[in-house]
């Protein structure tokens, strides 16, 4: 059976892209961020997963305003980047892993989310960015793209999103083939890119997401979207992402590492990772 092996969360700020064409990785600008992922390389190197099933938004070059899912799970055999003009390198395609993809969306549909299903579906910095921070000039991994809207409102709410992945969790536990999964949530954490409030960052509210997403990610559900939008930006809704790829761990979740640094680029930087431990079966009566 596939097992969920843990979960990793991190920005996926453009210019990143640009600082590792550019191999930034000591700039006294860039260090404190770059130096956060040296724990999520051992991880990974460690518990060696086959498919990384990734909580990301699509920022307009997949869909767009006139048609936008709220969630879409990717079917494709490659997933193109064609990414909309930051400056950035465009990235190698991401393999997919379709019989997977199948799967999940076959066990969402049954458990009544009505996604959408993509057999073509192109991604952006919001998967690049962390494919190329996590394995830094190859991607070892299959994916499956799962696409949140965090764009035109009206948004689905946290509750929503953190049920989206507890679905997804008990879809991947569901799988009859030995695959190591790990899920990824990316964006985040607060920013806000445009208007009066452009560079607005939110520290403390930052800090109490990062404490409660590991143990108590309900007591997060509280707060509506309007509430995220106020407390983290118009874009730290991306937020959404994190706490769907929370729900989908499963099992007994640590924290294994966090890293906060701010600013970079307009963002409030996170990274972290999550270990999942699966629960002791229930002996029988
Ligand atoms: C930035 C952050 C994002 O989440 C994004 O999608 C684009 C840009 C930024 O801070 O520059
Ligand atoms: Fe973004």
């Amino acid at each position: 059976m596939a097992r969920i092996i843990g979960g990793v969360a991190t920005t996926h700020v453009p210019s990143i892209g640009k600082a590792i064409a550019d191999k930034k990785y000591d700039d006294p600008y860039w260090k404190p961020f770059f130096s956060g992922f040296d724990y999520v390389h051992q991880w990974l190197a460690r518990e060696k997963p086959d498919v990384a099933v990734f909580f990301y938004n699509d920022h307009g070059l997949n869909f767009f305003l006139d048609k936008l899912p709220t969630f879409a799970v990717g079917a494709a055999k490659e997933y193109r980047n064609e990414d909309e003009g930051w400056g950035i390198p465009v990235a190698r395609p991401a393999l997919g892993d379709q019989a997977f993809s199948w799967h999940l969306i076959n066990a969402l549909v049954a458990d009544e989310f009505d996604i959408t299903m993509c057999q073509e579906m192109l991604i952006d910095h919001a998967v690049t960015i962390p494919l190329e921070l996590m394995w830094p000039g190859h991607w070892p991994v299959q994916i499956v793209p799962i696409s949140i809207n965090t764009v035109q409102h009206p948004l689905p709410s946290m509750a929503r999103c953190l049920k989206l992945g507890r679905a997804v969790g008990r879809a991947i536990e569901s799988y009859p083939q030995d695959l190591r999964v790990m899920v990824v949530g990316t964006g985040g954490l607060s920013h806000q890119l445009d208007g009066t409030r452009a560079g607005f960052i939110n520290k403390e509210f930052d800090q109490l997401c990062l404490d409660k997403i590991v143990s108590e990610p309900d007591t997060l559900t509280r707060y509506s979207i309007h509430d995220m939008v106020s407390l983290a930006g118009a874009q730290g809704v991306e937020f959404l992402n994190w706490i769907a790829m929370r729900g989908a761990l499963t099992g007994k979740v640590s924290q294994a590492h966090r890293n906060y640094h701010i600013p970079i680029s307009n963002t409030a930087a996170a990274t972290i990772v999550l270990a999942n431990e699966a629960q002791a079966a229930r002996k029988a009566a």
